[in-house]
């Protein structure tokens, strides 16, 4: 039986995911935004563009919950994104609104669904949803670290002129400022980037990753979308399709890297039950600094947030 997955938030985000996932031909996809209109005209371009592209023209755009009942996985790109000059804290409060209403309603018609939230603050996102879902932590699981990941391997791909491909990275900890590239567990061809680059290069490119997403607000003055796009969808396909992939996802951590009780970007592996495993890494003394940083970083906005 196809699966069915619920993309909500019609935007640049969410419609992205909906179309890499519809694209892969193995769910139905509903497609939910408050905007009249919007997720419908969104749905009937992604139907017509299935006989080009050829996949099964199963997609639904609706401004109610209804057409979700029975979702095996719901993504959740609701809310504001940043405009210029703001940081993804600053959405906090009005993203949360919006988190806790969607994530209410939908749990209501899926109350076996995995949740992959989007919305940013991404890490202070999954606590909303997991406070108001009450599912257990491997049922809610946030979107960052595939993003930063996939950001700070472009920017190797390039110093290196090698194949993207090729990049093995690991972006970890918050999706802020503070999140660490894990440099030591970063390879290219199976080859130790420390062993192709020099050490000042690496730091640019570590300084460029945690502000990738600032560098296309500014040029764009909203936030980025194919890749956040594409990378909520790779974990959709991973859950759907029990691929058991090892991805940096946001997960809650109970002691694992030193931090306990927040949601923060850590490897996992993802598979039919959301979250399979915690993935143990070895870190360097500056990788575990660095994520100390982070993990108070992530601590201050978490704290200003009602549901929790
Ligand atoms: C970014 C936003 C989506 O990093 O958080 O582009």
């Amino acid at each position: 039986m196809r699966k069915k997955v619920t993309v909500v938030g019609a935007g640049n985000v969410g419609a992205t995911c909906a179309q890499e996932i519809a694209r892969r031909d193995y769910a139905d996809v509903v497609l939910v935004d408050i905007v009249p209109n919007f997720p419908q005209g969104k749905a009937l371009d992604m139907n017509q563009a299935a006989a080009v592209l050829g996949y099964e023209p199963n997609i639904v755009g609706t401004n109610g919950y209804e057409e979700t009942k029975g979702s095996d996985v719901v993504v959740i790109t609701a809310g504001r994104p940043r405009s210029p000059g703001m940081s993804r804290d600053d959405l906090v409060q009005t993203n949360e609104a919006i988190v806790a209403s969607v994530t209410k309603e939908v749990v209501k018609r899926s109350p076996k669904a995995i949740i992959v939230v989007v919305s940013n603050p991404l890490d202070a996102m999954c606590h909303v949803a997991k406070a108001v879902s009450k599912f257990p932590k491997e049922r809610v699981i946030g979107m960052a670290g595939i993003l930063d990941t996939a950001r700070f391997s472009a920017f190797i791909a390039w110093e290196t002129g090698m194949s993207i491909k090729d990049v093995t990275a690991m972006v970890l900890g918050g999706h802020g400022d503070q999140m660490v590239p894990v440099v030591s567990a970063t390879t290219v061809g199976g080859v130790p980037l420390e062993q192709l680059v020099a050490r000042g290069r690496i730091a640019k490119m570590v300084e460029r990753t945690r502000k990738g997403g600032g560098e296309i607000v500014n040029l764009l003055k909203t936030s980025a979308w194919y890749a956040p796009g594409a990378a909520a969808a790779q974990m959709v396909d991973a859950i759907c399709l029990d691929e058991k992939r090892v991805l940096p996802c946001t997960v809650l951590l109970e002691g694992e890297y030193g931090v306990n009780g927040l949601y923060f970007g850590a490897p996992v592996k993802l598979g039919a039950a959301g979250v399979e495993e915690i993935v143990k890494l070895k870190l360097t003394a500056g990788e575990k600094a660095q994520l100390r940083n982070s993990a108070a970083a992530v601590r201050d906005v978490v704290g200003v947030l009602t549901h929790k």
